[in-house]
């Protein structure tokens, strides 16, 4: 089967980035929020972001700027928005955003389960649910699938393909497929909780965070440690900021619940942040302050 229209439910900050590369990959997309203003607010992002893709194309890679604006429109002309879930019936592939939330999450499953065609492959882009545990509240265990993308999305080339217990080689093929088309690198894990890249970058991150809570260093020259010394594009506590305090407060909570290993708990002073909070770039304040976006300041964190 050939992947050629693809429903997209949850239109944040990864929703967004996801129905972004798929519209540019030349493939009908449509976007289901559960509000209009959610919705609204997707589409402005996905719009921005391919703006700002055009700009680059013209600008770094010296194309036509007629072209790029053809394609930029093209791009657009591909995505569709909806608040019914009605509307992805006839799709090919589902991919979910929705909040890392496995109630809400199995929910929204077994109603697209009595509602898309029986061919139609379902992928969460969940971080750390257990794949295997959402698939299974549907008819269609075998053509259920984790599909991890990165922030943010449109930049970063990776995508975790992650497969269930009762996932299908023929499921797995066509994710590849699929991935390859969208211009990222698939590389494949088993669904265990974090997969290949969170279980090895949250224990990192908690390294950085038990650095200012012992007072190793400050915040700017930790970030600078990793950033000039290994040549990370970001430091890690900038990267907890980009992330969300948040987002890798409730990671770290599922994580733990599944190895009870010290490297997943979480460190006392990003839970006081989450309590907090200082959920990061998000809310304008977790180990940097953003009042000035273009020069964020290190919190004085107690
Ligand atoms: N479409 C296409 N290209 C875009 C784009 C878009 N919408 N937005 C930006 N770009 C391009 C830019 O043109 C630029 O290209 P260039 O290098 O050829 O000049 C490049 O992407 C970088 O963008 P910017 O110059 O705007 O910004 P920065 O140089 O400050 O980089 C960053 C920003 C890409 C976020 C970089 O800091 C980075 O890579 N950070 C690390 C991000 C990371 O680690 N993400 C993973 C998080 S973990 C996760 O998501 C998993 C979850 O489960 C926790």
């Amino acid at each position: 089967m050939a992947i050629a229209k693809v429903g997209v439910v949850g239109c944040g900050l990864m929703g967004s980035g996801i129905a972004e590369i798929c519209a540019k990959a030349g493939l009908s997309t449509i976007v289901r929020e559960v509000s209009d203003e959610f919705l609204k607010k997707g589409q402005e992002r996905i719009n921005g972001s391919l703006a700002k893709a055009m700009k680059r194309a013209i600008e770094k890679e010296k194309k036509d700027p007629t072209m790029a604006q053809m394609e930029m429109a093209q791009s657009i002309g591909r995505l569709s928005y909806t608040t019914r879930l009605e509307d992805l019936k006839d799709c090919d592939l589902v991919v979910e955003a929705i909040i890392e939330d496995k109630g809400q999450k199995q929910d929204l499953y077994k109603q697209l389960d009595a509602l898309c065609k029986p061919s139609t492959i379902f992928c969460s882009n969940t971080s750390n649910i257990s794949i295997t545990e959402l698939g299974a509240v549907t008819r269609r265990a075998d053509k259920f699938a984790g599909l991890h993308f990165f922030n943010p999305v449109p930049v970063m080339k990776l995508v975790e393909v992650i497969k269930g217990v009762l996932t299908s080689d023929a499921t797995l093929g066509e994710l590849k497929g699929f991935s390859e088309k969208v211009g990222k690198t698939a590389i494949v894990a088993k669904d265990t909780c974090g997969f290949v890249v969170n279980v090895l970058l949250v224990p990192y991150l908690f390294d950085a965070i038990r650095l200012v809570e012992n007072g190793v260093a400050s915040i700017r020259d930790i970030d600078t440690g990793m950033k000039l010394g290994c040549g990370y594009p970001m430091g890690p506590l900038e990267l907890l900021d980009f992330v969300g305090i948040d987002t890798t407060y409730h990671i770290s909570v599922n994580m733990f619940e599944e190895f009870k290993s010290d490297r997943y708990a979480a460190p006392p002073l990003l839970k006081k942040m989450h309590l907090a909070g200082l959920h990061g770039r998000k809310t304008g304040k977790g180990f940097y302050d953003y009042t000035d976006p273009a020069n964020p300041v290190p919190m004085k964190l107690a």
